[in-house]
């Protein structure tokens, strides 16, 4: 049977394979590849165990590979055959040279613009997926038709709000999917073709068209957004553990108000993840660009706050054990930046382990699907780490445990097991405020949540 398009993903990641998964699952009259310069990547995409963990996943590749869902290392075969191609490579923060630590490093995208129009015979649209600076179209333009090959290639913007541990969900039922286009009839036909796309599964008045400029930067402004509630009400936390204030009780109040809403308002050690971070530095590296100092500063302390949460979340510790942590075994509950994903990509677990580590204490870590991730994140860091999969056993002769990553399993464990099989006097320092802390008091731990006051049994 023939298909009746071709669409194609560069960067098989988080984004480039399962945003392909669910097209091709939606969509089983279009011919769907990813394709990825990561060889072992799309090995583990052809096998039985994916390369990232995202509930619902293997259900729907299972379904959809060898139908119409292909990964492949082929990249210039799959380009030439290609009817629209989506490109979904890194964009991490650069490390080098101008812009080092801030600016978005655009060397992966770059390169496959130059492989696009090396290999291609036929007209193309080609979609910006990955999370790019604004007039990123406009350079991709530019170097897309900087030949005389006669080919038309026609950008859009179509930026990504998936979230991870969700991602599936996210795809097949979307708040929105935002197209930006040039308002050219060309760009209109391009938009058009790929709105088309998404209409197989997704009602039309969430499908949201805007200029290209608008949606390139819409991106960045929405995890900049997401990202400054977060710090908003981590802000909050200190002041609530000063004054006997309970900072869940305040978000509850606050979030009730429709005008603010009651989402991401969850203090917590900090934000991690892959994007944040590196989305809101690089729009302040925009801002800077354009000589809007102001705008920077204030984009900026979203990410200086959340560095600031996650130091005061480890001298909260120190403090809490007499100032010293030399010789002490920490445990960490959860290494992922988030639960339901075994992502730990600028996870707060990995400046929690480093610091912990710095002060000498040892640390025992579990996690339900982050293991293999931790173990890579801290190799070649200095001190003693033990990996358990298994929570009692990775708590038991410690000092202390420190709650990063909300997984579910944490709230129901067996938790006077494993107060008894832990050094005395026992903490507890609960990063996500998922415990529950009058019980854990009663059991005997000194309990340490954010942004309430701590519950211990020492007397002042
Ligand atoms: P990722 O690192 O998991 O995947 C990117 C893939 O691109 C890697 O597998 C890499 O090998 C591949 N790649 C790099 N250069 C390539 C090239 N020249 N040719 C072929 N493949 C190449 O990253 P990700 O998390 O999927 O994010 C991709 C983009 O999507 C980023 O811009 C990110 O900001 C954005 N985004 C991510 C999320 C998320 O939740 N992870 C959500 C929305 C948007
Ligand atoms: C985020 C956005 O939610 C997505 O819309 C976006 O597409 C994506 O970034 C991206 O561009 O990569 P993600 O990072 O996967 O998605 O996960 P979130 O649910 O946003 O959580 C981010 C971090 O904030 C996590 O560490 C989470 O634990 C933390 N968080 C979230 C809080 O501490 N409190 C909250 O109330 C909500």
């Amino acid at each position: 049977m023939g298909f009746e398009k071709k669409i194609l993903c560069i960067g098989a990641g988080y984004v480039g394979g399962t945003t392909m998964a669910v097209i091709a699952h939606k969509c089983p009259q279009y011919k769907v590849t990813a394709v990825d310069v990561d060889a072992a990547r799309i090995g583990r995409w052809n096998s039985h165990e994916l390369p990232i963990y995202e509930p619902d996943l293997d259900e729907i590749v299972k379904a959809t590979r060898g139908r119409n869902l292909f990964f492949s290392t082929e990249i210039e075969e799959e380009i030439r055959e290609a009817d629209i191609v989506f490109v979904s490579v890194s964009t991490p923060t650069k490390m080098f040279g101008v812009g080092a630590g801030m600016a978005a490093d655009l060397q992966y995208w770059e390169k496959t613009a130059r492989q696009i129009r090396e290999c291609s015979a036929s007209d193309k649209i080609i979609v910006e997926k990955s999370t790019f600076p604004v007039k990123t179209a406009l350079a991709m333009e530019r170097i897309l038709t900087s030949t005389e090959a006669g080919v038309r290639f026609d950008v859009l913007s179509n930026p990504e709000f998936l979230a991870e541990g969700t991602a599936v969900k996210d795809l097949e039922s979307p708040d929105r999917v935002l197209i930006g286009s040039r308002p050219t009839p060309e760009g209109l036909k391009a938009r058009d073709a790929l709105v088309e796309i998404y209409a197989n599964w997704i009602p039309r008045d969430r499908i949201v068209t805007s200029n290209i400029w608008s949606s390139e930067l819409s991106k960045l402004v929405a995890n900049a957004f997401l990202a400054q509630r977060v710090s908003s009400i981590n802000a909050i936390t200190g002041l609530c553990e000063e004054t006997e204030a309970d900072t869940a009780e305040v978000a509850r109040a606050v979030g009730m108000d429709h005008r603010i809403g009651n989402k991401f308002l969850n203090a917590s050690i900090g934000f991690g993840g892959s994007c944040f971070k590196k989305d809101i530095l690089s729009l302040v590296y925009l801002c800077r660009n354009y000589n809007l100092h102001q705008e920077a500063d204030y984009w900026e302390a979203v990410v200086k706050l959340n560095e600031y949460q996650k130091e005061r979340f480890v001298l909260k510790m120190l403090h809490a054990m007499f100032n010293t942590l030399t010789g002490k075994r920490i445990c960490l509950f959860g290494f992922a930046f988030k639960a339901n994903t075994g992502d730990t990509r600028e996870s707060p677990a990995l400046f929690v382990a480093r610091r912990l580590l710095e002060e000498k204490a040892e640390l025992a870590v579990t996690d339900p699907k982050a293991l293999a991730n931790a173990r890579a994140d801290l190799a070649g860091i200095d001190g003693r780490i033990s990996y358990v999969q298994d929570p009692y056993e990775a708590a038991a002769d410690c000092d202390a445990i420190a709650l990063i990553t909300e997984w579910d399993i944490y709230r129901e464990l067996d938790y006077e097991k494993i107060y008894r099989s832990m050094v005395k006097p026992a903490f507890i320092f609960d990063g996500r405020n998922i415990l529950n802390h009058r019980r854990l008091f009663e059991i005997g731990f000194n309990v340490f949540p954010i942004g309430k006051p701590p519950l211990t049994h020492f007397q002042d």
